[in-house]
Protein backbone atom coordinates (compact mmCIF):
# COMPACT_ATOMS: atom_id res chain seq x y z
CA UNK A 1 0.00 0.00 0.00
CA UNK A 2 0.78 3.29 -0.92
CA UNK A 3 -0.04 7.17 1.09
CA UNK A 4 0.72 10.15 -0.98
CA UNK A 5 -0.08 12.62 1.31
CA UNK A 6 -0.13 16.62 1.54
CA UNK A 7 -0.18 18.65 4.58
CA UNK A 8 0.85 22.07 5.47
CA UNK A 9 1.23 22.34 9.27
CA UNK A 10 1.30 18.23 10.16
CA UNK A 11 -1.78 17.28 11.17
CA UNK A 12 -2.65 15.49 8.30
CA UNK A 13 0.84 13.77 7.98
CA UNK A 14 0.54 12.62 11.36
CA UNK A 15 -2.66 10.86 10.93
CA UNK A 16 -1.38 9.43 7.77
CA UNK A 17 1.13 7.61 9.87
CA UNK A 18 -1.67 6.50 12.45
CA UNK A 19 -2.87 5.18 9.54
CA UNK A 20 0.25 3.27 8.28
CA UNK A 21 0.63 2.22 11.79
CA UNK A 22 -3.05 0.11 11.85
CA UNK A 23 -1.50 -1.00 8.42
CA UNK A 24 1.41 -2.35 10.08
CA UNK A 25 -0.49 -3.83 13.48
CA UNK A 26 -2.26 -5.99 10.21
CA UNK A 27 1.17 -6.89 8.90
CA UNK A 28 0.46 -5.03 5.97
CA UNK A 29 2.95 -2.26 4.35
CA UNK A 30 2.25 0.86 3.84
CA UNK A 31 4.59 3.71 2.66
CA UNK A 32 3.64 7.52 3.50
CA UNK A 33 4.97 9.42 0.90
CA UNK A 34 4.59 13.27 1.08
CA UNK A 35 2.92 14.40 -2.04
CA UNK A 36 5.90 17.03 -3.16
CA UNK A 37 8.32 14.40 -3.08
CA UNK A 38 6.28 11.56 -4.92
CA UNK A 39 6.77 12.42 -8.61
CA UNK A 40 8.69 9.00 -9.80
CA UNK A 41 8.15 7.60 -6.55
CA UNK A 42 5.52 6.01 -6.24
CA UNK A 43 5.51 2.45 -7.34
CA UNK A 44 3.23 1.72 -10.31
CA UNK A 45 2.45 -2.12 -9.67
CA UNK A 46 0.77 -0.73 -6.03
CA UNK A 47 -2.09 -2.78 -4.70
CA UNK A 48 -4.11 0.04 -3.08
CA UNK A 49 -2.99 3.62 -3.17
CA UNK A 50 -4.57 6.05 -0.20
CA UNK A 51 -4.82 9.90 -0.95
CA UNK A 52 -4.83 12.59 1.86
CA UNK A 53 -5.17 16.18 2.04
CA UNK A 54 -6.65 18.88 4.26
CA UNK A 55 -9.83 20.96 3.57
CA UNK A 56 -8.74 24.39 1.95
CA UNK A 57 -11.71 26.48 1.51
CA UNK A 58 -14.10 23.84 1.36
CA UNK A 59 -12.03 21.67 -0.89
CA UNK A 60 -8.89 20.39 -2.14
CA UNK A 61 -5.65 22.69 -2.12
CA UNK A 62 -4.61 24.96 -4.54
CA UNK A 63 -1.16 26.29 -5.10
CA UNK A 64 -2.94 29.56 -4.09
CA UNK A 65 -4.68 28.70 -0.62
CA UNK A 66 -0.81 26.92 0.09
CA UNK A 67 0.52 29.94 -0.13
CA UNK A 68 -1.95 31.25 1.78
CA UNK A 69 -0.95 28.84 4.50
CA UNK A 70 2.52 29.79 4.21
CA UNK A 71 1.82 33.19 5.74
CA UNK A 72 0.68 31.25 8.74
CA UNK A 73 3.65 29.68 9.41
CA UNK A 74 6.21 27.09 8.09
CA UNK A 75 4.48 24.55 5.77
CA UNK A 76 5.49 20.54 4.71
CA UNK A 77 3.91 20.72 1.04
CA UNK A 78 4.31 22.62 -1.35
CA UNK A 79 2.82 20.39 -3.76
CA UNK A 80 -1.01 18.94 -3.85
CA UNK A 81 -1.80 15.13 -4.10
CA UNK A 82 -4.17 16.84 -6.93
CA UNK A 83 -0.77 17.31 -8.78
CA UNK A 84 0.62 14.25 -8.58
CA UNK A 85 -2.72 12.44 -9.46
CA UNK A 86 -2.63 14.40 -12.15
CA UNK A 87 0.98 13.54 -13.53
CA UNK A 88 0.63 10.00 -12.79
CA UNK A 89 -2.89 8.35 -13.43
CA UNK A 90 -4.23 5.98 -12.29
CA UNK A 91 -4.59 2.11 -13.92
CA UNK A 92 -8.29 1.44 -15.11
CA UNK A 93 -10.27 0.19 -11.75
CA UNK A 94 -7.06 0.75 -9.34
CA UNK A 95 -8.58 0.30 -5.76
CA UNK A 96 -7.99 4.19 -4.02
CA UNK A 97 -9.27 5.11 -0.85
CA UNK A 98 -8.87 9.25 0.39
CA UNK A 99 -9.13 10.95 3.39
CA UNK A 100 -9.02 14.61 4.31
CA UNK A 101 -8.62 16.66 7.43
CA UNK A 102 -10.83 19.59 8.58
CA UNK A 103 -12.57 21.54 10.86
CA UNK A 104 -15.38 20.52 13.30
CA UNK A 105 -17.68 23.44 11.04
CA UNK A 106 -20.94 23.28 10.03
CA UNK A 107 -19.82 24.55 6.39
CA UNK A 108 -16.19 23.01 6.68
CA UNK A 109 -16.74 21.35 3.46
CA UNK A 110 -14.73 18.56 2.42
CA UNK A 111 -11.22 17.99 -0.07
CA UNK A 112 -11.74 13.87 0.29
CA UNK A 113 -14.58 14.53 -1.54
CA UNK A 114 -13.35 16.48 -4.46
CA UNK A 115 -10.76 13.89 -4.26
CA UNK A 116 -13.24 10.84 -4.70
CA UNK A 117 -14.25 13.04 -7.64
CA UNK A 118 -11.07 13.14 -8.99
CA UNK A 119 -10.27 9.36 -8.40
CA UNK A 120 -13.09 8.36 -10.30
CA UNK A 121 -12.47 10.61 -13.16
CA UNK A 122 -8.67 9.21 -13.35
CA UNK A 123 -10.61 5.63 -13.68
CA UNK A 124 -9.78 4.94 -10.18
CA UNK A 125 -12.20 2.66 -7.80
CA UNK A 126 -13.01 4.12 -4.36
CA UNK A 127 -12.61 0.91 -2.25
CA UNK A 128 -14.45 2.72 1.01
CA UNK A 129 -16.21 6.02 1.03
CA UNK A 130 -14.32 9.39 1.47
CA UNK A 131 -13.12 9.84 5.20
CA UNK A 132 -12.80 12.93 7.07
CA UNK A 133 -10.94 13.38 10.41
CA UNK A 134 -11.27 16.40 12.38
CA UNK A 135 -8.60 18.87 13.39
CA UNK A 136 -8.54 21.56 15.59
CA UNK A 137 -8.14 24.88 13.99
CA UNK A 138 -4.65 25.18 11.87
CA UNK A 139 -2.47 24.74 14.18
CA UNK A 140 -4.28 22.38 17.11
CA UNK A 141 -3.64 19.21 15.83
CA UNK A 142 -5.92 16.12 15.27
CA UNK A 143 -8.96 16.11 17.65
CA UNK A 144 -9.10 14.06 20.69
CA UNK A 145 -9.72 10.53 19.45
CA UNK A 146 -8.31 10.93 15.38
CA UNK A 147 -5.53 9.24 15.84
CA UNK A 148 -6.83 6.28 17.42
CA UNK A 149 -9.27 6.57 14.78
CA UNK A 150 -7.27 7.08 12.12
CA UNK A 151 -5.60 3.72 13.37
CA UNK A 152 -8.39 1.74 13.09
CA UNK A 153 -9.33 2.91 9.69
CA UNK A 154 -5.57 1.42 8.31
CA UNK A 155 -6.77 -1.79 9.70
CA UNK A 156 -10.35 -1.90 8.23
CA UNK A 157 -8.55 -0.60 4.48
CA UNK A 158 -6.04 -4.15 5.13
CA UNK A 159 -9.56 -5.95 5.90
CA UNK A 160 -11.36 -4.21 2.40
CA UNK A 161 -8.65 -4.92 0.39
CA UNK A 162 -8.10 -8.81 1.53
CA UNK A 163 -11.75 -9.30 1.17
CA UNK A 164 -13.32 -10.19 -2.07
CA UNK A 165 -14.78 -8.42 -4.35
CA UNK A 166 -18.15 -8.95 -4.46
CA UNK A 167 -18.43 -7.63 -8.27
CA UNK A 168 -15.41 -9.53 -9.43
CA UNK A 169 -16.34 -12.08 -12.08
CA UNK A 170 -16.28 -15.62 -10.51
C1 LIG B 1 -5.83 28.55 3.60
C2 LIG B 1 -6.61 27.62 4.48
C3 LIG B 1 -7.97 27.44 4.26
C4 LIG B 1 -8.69 26.54 5.08
N1 LIG B 1 -10.02 26.33 4.79
C5 LIG B 1 -10.69 25.37 5.49
C6 LIG B 1 -12.02 25.02 5.15
O1 LIG B 1 -12.63 25.54 4.23
N2 LIG B 1 -12.61 24.03 5.86
C7 LIG B 1 -11.98 23.38 6.89
O2 LIG B 1 -12.57 22.48 7.48
N3 LIG B 1 -10.73 23.72 7.25
C8 LIG B 1 -10.06 24.69 6.58
N4 LIG B 1 -8.78 24.99 6.91
C9 LIG B 1 -8.15 24.32 8.05
C10 LIG B 1 -7.43 23.09 7.54
O3 LIG B 1 -8.34 22.08 7.18
C11 LIG B 1 -6.42 22.60 8.58
O4 LIG B 1 -5.46 23.62 8.71
C12 LIG B 1 -5.79 21.33 8.11
O5 LIG B 1 -6.73 20.28 8.07
C13 LIG B 1 -4.65 20.93 8.99
O6 LIG B 1 -3.98 19.88 8.34
P1 LIG B 1 -2.44 20.03 7.96
O7 LIG B 1 -1.72 20.38 9.22
O8 LIG B 1 -2.07 18.68 7.45
O9 LIG B 1 -2.31 21.07 6.91
C14 LIG B 1 -8.04 25.87 6.14
C15 LIG B 1 -6.69 26.09 6.36
C16 LIG B 1 -5.97 26.94 5.54
C17 LIG B 1 -4.50 27.11 5.79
Amino acid sequence: MVLVVESMFGSTLRLAQHVAVGCASMDARCDVIEAGCAVGRVPPDRDLLVLACPTHLRRAPTQRSRAAAATDGPVLSHAGVTDWLATAGLRRGEPVAVFDTRVDARFAGSAAKELARQVRRAGGALVVPPTSFVVVGRHGGPAAGEDDRAYAWGRDLVRTAAAPDPGAEK
